[in-house]
């Protein structure tokens, strides 16, 4: 049987998550979403796509869960993107609350698959899902890591003119504005950014990666990105799906890694079957540590700051 993905929110991170998933074939599809007529729409487009490009899945749109029981993964990514001059932070109080509905509703039809949250505050908003759903750290998972790094490998692939394929970038921490490149652990061809690049302009890259979020915000004036976001998410979903045991940064509930409890951080992750497999430790320098430390600080302000309310369990 084929396995099934369900993706709360139909908008731009949704629907192109979809749209990766299907062109992939790796699952059957349901897309919900509160608007009516727009996820059924979105999804039956993309069905007429699939003859096209020889995929059998099936994409399935809907206002309610009926249709989403037995999923393998739910991808949650409804909920408001940030606006020009509005923080991810912002956004904690709106989200939150979508997102622990969305959690008890999946809950409620899949009481065994393997959560991906997506909307943001991502780490804060993966703390909502954790404690609606009361599911193990191994099923609740964050995505944002992937992107981040995919950011800092595109500048650095630019940068020095070598293609893609050999840049493998290497970003920790929360997914804002404090979130932590690490040029030491980020190679081209095996080699470290440091060897083949100045100080300065690895500087310049890491800044850049930082606030990559907010530089698509400010091009588009209305919503974020979604095309790496939504390519990224597909790759945790393979990894997942056909237990492939890939390592891909993602954020996950720390219990004493790098030093920090309780609180979800991206992390290099090890994703299989089961969802997380592995946390993987790196050695890191002083700097490094004091830099996770301070952005593992900017999510525990973020999760104090959640509303009581969206905690109640499934
Ligand atoms: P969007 O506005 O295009 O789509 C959001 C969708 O959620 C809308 O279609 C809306 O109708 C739907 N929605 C709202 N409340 C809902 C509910 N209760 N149940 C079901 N659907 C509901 O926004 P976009 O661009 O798709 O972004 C979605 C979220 O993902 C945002 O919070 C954004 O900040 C976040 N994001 C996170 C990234 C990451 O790296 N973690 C990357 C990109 C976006
Ligand atoms: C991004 O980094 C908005 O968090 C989203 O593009």
């Amino acid at each position: 049987m084929r396995r099934k993905v369900t993706i709360v929110g139909a908008g731009n991170v949704g629907a192109t998550t979809a749209h990766w998933l299907a062109q992939k074939g790796l699952a059957d599809i349901v897309l919900v979403d509160i608007v009516e007529g727009v996820p059924q729409g979105k999804a039956l487009d993309l069905m007429q796509a699939l003859p096209v490009e020889k995929s059998d899945v099936s994409v399935i749109g809907a206002n309610d869960y009926s249709d989403t029981s037995d999923s393998d993964i739910a991808v949650i990514t409804a909920g408001f993107p940030r606006k020009p001059g509005m923080s991810r932070d912002d956004l904690v109080r709106m989200n939150a609350e979508i997102v622990g509905e969305a959690t008890r509703e999946i809950v409620r039809h899949s009481p065994a698959c393997i959560l991906i949250v997506v909307t943001n505050p991502l780490d804060a908003m993966c703390e909502v899902a954790r404690r609606v759903s009361d599911f193990p750290r191994e099923r609740v998972l964050g995505m944002a890591g992937v992107l981040d790094s995919a950011r800092f490998s595109t500048f650095v692939a630019k940068e020095l003119g070598v293609s893609v394929n050999n840049v493998h970038a290497f970003v920790l921490g929360g997914h804002g504005d404090q979130m932590v490149p690490l040029p030491r652990y980020s190679t081209v061809a095996g080699i470290p950014i440091t060897e083949l690049l100045d100080k300065a302009t690895i500087d310049r890259l890491v800044d850049r990666t930082a606030k990559g979020g907010g530089e698509i915000v400010n091009l588009l004036k209305s919503g974020s990105a979604y095309y790496a976001p939504a390519r990224s998410i597909s790759e945790m979903v393979d990894s997942i799906l056909n237990d492939k045991h890939q390592i891909l940064p993602c954020a996950a509930y720390l219990q004493g890694e790098y030093g920090i409890r309780d609180l979800f951080v991206g992390v290099p992750c090890q994703l299989g079957a089961i969802g997380l497999e592995k946390i993987i430790e790196i050695k890191l320098t002083p700097e490094e540590q004091a830099a996770l430390q301070k952005s593992a600080e900017a999510v525990e302000a973020l999760v104090k700051s959640l509303p009581q309310e969206v905690s109640q369990k499934a």
